[in-house]
């Protein structure tokens, strides 16, 4: 542990120092001498008066260093067969023919672009053909509906959105553009220009002026391509929305600076990637876990990043991961344990894994949501390579908790994602905010300032920042997980205390549904629980009051409130069950009990809070509760 301990300690005691080392490791246009600014605290600032462009150290300068013939992105879609590789030099190419187009439409620095795109090479090219401009993109996952894509081009008010004809989902192609149209119906922003990639599944129909081909915008802005525009440090590179416990996304704003030193320093710490290496993360770019590792900190290492379009099962089958592995010869893959439980629900002793050859796999990294210690043994044993569980967030871009696979490779313990990493100070409070003991189970916090990296507001609301996350215990970051740290210091992330869920590795609010069925007219009020769920680790589930006198059959209601989320937040939400009931467990103070509502579907034996108003009410819907 020496290593581990030693480095960590100092990245606490001395952060400025151990930081000033890290900044070394990227491309500066101006290198910073300040490296925190603690004078706005809590809001920090890393290397303020650095500047730098991202995409030149994502693509430029291992271009300019010797890689440019070195493959830089494979796409690989199992949707429809189709291989591609990029070198470095190709894809700086491509990325600064589209930085023109984008340039030409009136993108310039700080401007938003909002990415509203399938799994394909050009969502990669437009994310770093944006922060090659020193605009702010926004990528937004392609199983959010319309109404969700509204709210988010409200909040970041694009100049230019970029989109596809349609993604592919298993047996039915999802058409991109309707609803990116009936989205902009919605809004009240506008961009100036939208483009379309078409692809050969399906042709989108494009409203001129306001609509743009992909081709045609190359070639508007293909002849003169863009240079890297140097930006501060502090300047915004991405929003990413990701779901609070109200309906209302937050925005989460990831800097420059610190990004690309902290993604920088993870690969070959964190990861034991370095360049030349191939990497493939099974994820989407929708997530943050797309963003720093399909696209940004492979990159910036100056690895072979692998870009899936597919599912781990029935693309065609449960030996699609393997497949990709031995065709491109990863070396290290980063998925979901969503995506594992899928693959031994159809593979249960791991045939499938025989059909291949996994010789190149070194490691298997897995985040997203909890790694269950029965698929981390199932993975374990059927690939033979070490199963690696890193903690993390949106919030904070890179993993908070990890086992340092190139720094100090300590034991694994089945269910614990490891150890902090150093930058990351973290503690497990009570609830007056006192520093628990080893093994007591507690709000997981993050002691101030946070590291590189890590979100450094939310878009366009400072107080929203400070109230969702600082505001509960002085001086620390309130990760919203509850967990606790053993003898060894290794950390325990049991699940979220607030009413955020999990459904396959994708983050969801409880509130956001809740609003939707509170919509309908038949419905009095409702609650929305995260379930756990063998494959999706939870799936929600909605339970509603009818107002008096509503003759509606259950099943012709539950079959429009499913439609409706499906329509109002996307497929993504995997809502599927709905019960009515005649009422709802309450504290006396009219607060819904979730929690216990939630431990009893999940057949734990929860005791009966004693602020519940009306404890009849919970034993009427405990049937439904337990589906007995
Ligand atoms: N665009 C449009 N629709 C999408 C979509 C996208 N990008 N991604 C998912 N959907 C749809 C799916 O088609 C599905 O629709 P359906 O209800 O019509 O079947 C619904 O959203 C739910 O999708 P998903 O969560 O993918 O569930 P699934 O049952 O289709 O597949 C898994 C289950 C386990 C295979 C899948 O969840 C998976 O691969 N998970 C990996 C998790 C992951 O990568 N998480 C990212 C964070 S690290
Ligand atoms: P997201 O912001 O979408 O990445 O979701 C972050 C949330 O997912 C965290 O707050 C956790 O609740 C959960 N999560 C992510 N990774 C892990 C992990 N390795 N172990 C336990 N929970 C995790």
């Amino acid at each position: 542990m020496g290593a581990w301990r030693d480095t960590h300690d100092r990245s606490l005691s001395d952060p400025e120092g151990f930081w000033r080392e890290q900044a070394g490791l990227v491309s500066w246009f101006v290198k910073p001498t300040v490296v925190l600014d603690r004078s706005r605290a809590p809001f920090y600032r890393w290397f303020p008066d650095g500047r730098l462009n991202t995409c030149y150290n994502a693509l430029d300068r291992h271009v300019i260093n010797g890689r440019a013939e070195q493959t830089a992105l494979i796409y690989d879609s199992a949707m429809t067969g189709v291989r591609a590789k990029f070198t470095y030099a190709e894809l700086l190419e491509k990325v600064a023919a589209f930085a023109g187009a984008l340039r030409a439409f009136g993108v310039g620095p700080g401007d938003r672009v909002v990415i509203y795109m399938p799994m394909i090479p050009e969502a990669v090219i437009a994310m770093l053909a944006s922060a090659r401009l020193g605009a702010v993109h926004s990528v937004v996952f392609g199983g959010f509906a319309a109404a969700e894509l509204a709210v988010r081009i409200d909040d970041a008010q694009p100049t230019v959105v970029v989109s596809a004809s349609c993604g592919l989902e298993p047996g039915r192609v999802v058409a991109y553009k309707p609803l990116l149209d009936r989205a902009l119906a919605l809004a009240t922003h506008q961009p100036r220009v939208v483009v379309v990639k078409q692809r050969d599944e399906l042709e989108a129909d494009l409203v001129e002026p306001r609509d743009v081909d992909w081709d045609t915008a190359l070639r508007a802005g293909g002849s003169d391509p863009a240079g890297c525009v140097d930006v501060a440090a502090t300047d915004p590179l991405y929003i990413l929305y990701t779901s609070g416990t109200t309906g209302r996304p937050k925005g989460i704003v990831r800097d420059n600076g610190g990004h690309a030193v902290a993604l920088t320093w993870s690969m070959p710490h964190i990861f034991d990637t370095s360049a030349g290496q191939v990497w493939w993360t099974a994820s989407d770019v929708g997530w943050v876990v797309g963003h720093s590792y399909i696209v940004y900190a492979p990159l910036f290492a100056g690895a072979t990043t692998v870009l899936y379009e597919g599912k781990p099962v029935g693309t065609p089958d449960a030996g699609a991961f393997w497949r990709v592995i031995e065709e491109h010869r990863v070396e290290a893959l980063f998925t979901a344990p969503t995506a594992l439980r899928a693959i031994k629900k159809e593979d249960p002793s791991g045939e499938r894994v025989q059909d291949y050859s996994l010789a190149s796999l070194r490691n298997l990294f897995m985040a997203g949501e909890r790694l269950d210690p029965e698929t981390y043994q199932w993975a374990t044993e059927i690939l033979g390579v070490p199963v690696i569980d890193n903690w993390w967030q949106t919030e904070t871009g890179w993993p908070i908790a990890a086992n340092l696979r190139g720094l100090d490779p300590l034991p694994l313990k089945a269910g614990s994602p490891s150890v902090p990493v150093p930058g990351f100070d973290i503690q497990v409070l009570d609830e007056h905010g006192n520093v628990l003991q080893p093994n007591n189970e507690g709000a997981i916090c993050l002691r101030l300032p946070l590291p590189p990296g890590t979100l450094t507001t939310l878009y366009n609301d400072d107080d929203r920042y400070v109230s969702s996350y600082l505001s509960a215990f002085d001086g620390y970051y309130l990760s919203g997980d509850g967990g606790y740290i053993d003898d060894d210091g290794y950390v325990f992330v049991m699940g979220r205390t607030d009413d955020v869920i999990n459904v396959a590795g994708h983050r969801l609010s409880t509130g956001s549904i809740e609003a939707v069925l509170a919509a309908h007219p038949a419905v009095a009020e409702c609650a929305v629980i995260g379930a756990a769920d063998q494959l999706k680790g939870q799936v929600p589930r909605g339970f509603v009051v009818l107002k008096a006198g509503q003759q509606i059959d259950p099943e012709v209601l539950a079959k429009e409130l499913v439609a409706s989320v499906r329509n109002e937040i996307g497929p993504v939400a995997a809502f599927k069950d709905v019960s009515v009931v005649s009422a709802l467990p309450k504290t006396r103070s009219g607060k819904i009990l979730r929690r216990t509502m939630r431990e009893i579907a999940d057949g734990t034996d929860a005791p009966i809070p004693s602020t519940i108003e009306d404890a009849q009410v919970l034993e009427a819907l405990r049937p439904a509760l337990r589906k007995d």
